[in-house]
């Protein structure tokens, strides 16, 4: 299973139930990794999507504790078990983990792939994502060139489990 996520320096992911900031070519790269495959959400997340709606062309699994929640166009779940037992429908490399941080922690023993787009700067940020670069079982195997956003700089680092 791969998670995919965009990180800035502290680890920080989201603040208000949003990105911490939209960067043009990791929404494209985001785009294409997961485009045609299964991404597994939050309910929060889910909702801080444009007008609260699943991706288009992939098949959403939103996690959920409500019993009544319903979106048309995603598969609800209600627990850890649940998600993994419908995940087993699907090819293990086709499934993206795409947040947000309870899901990610959640499901992160889960992952062996993690795309971290590693933004270069600390914003102030209320949600996180585990340190993999002080997690022993994870080690880098792929980085691009550092890339840059107006003053920001950014780099897709690809982690995989040892
Ligand atoms: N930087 C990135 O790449 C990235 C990616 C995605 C999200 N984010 C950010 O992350 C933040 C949202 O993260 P979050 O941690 O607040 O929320 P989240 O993980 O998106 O959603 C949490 C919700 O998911 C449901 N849930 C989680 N685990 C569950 C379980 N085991 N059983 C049943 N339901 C479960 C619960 O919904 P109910 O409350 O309905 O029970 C829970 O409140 C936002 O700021 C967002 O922008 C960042």
């Amino acid at each position: 299973m791969n998670l995919i996520v965009a990180a800035d320096k502290n680890w920080g992911i989201g603040k208000d139930n949003k990105l911490l900031v939209s960067i043009p070519s990791d929404m494209k790269f985001f785009r294409q990794e997961t485009m045609g495959k299964v991404v597994v959400m939050g309910r929060k997340t889910l909702e801080s999507f444009p007008n609260g709606l699943p991706l288009k062309n992939r098949t959403n699994v939103v996690l959920t504790s409500d019993k009544n929640y319903q979106v048309k166009d995603a598969v609800i779940v209600h627990s850890i078990d649940e998600v993994l037992e419908e995940l087993k429908k699907y090819d293990d490399d086709e499934i993206y983990v795409i947040g947000g941080g309870k899901v990610y922690e959640e499901l992160l023993p889960y992952c062996d792939v993690a795309h971290v787009t590693k933004i270069d700067f600390a914003f102030e940020a209320d949600t996180h994502f585990p340190n993999l670069d002080e997690d022993p079982e994870w080690e880098i195997t792929a980085t691009s060139d550092e890339q840059t956003y107006f003053d920001l700089e950014y780099t897709f680092v690809k982690y995989e489990r040892k």
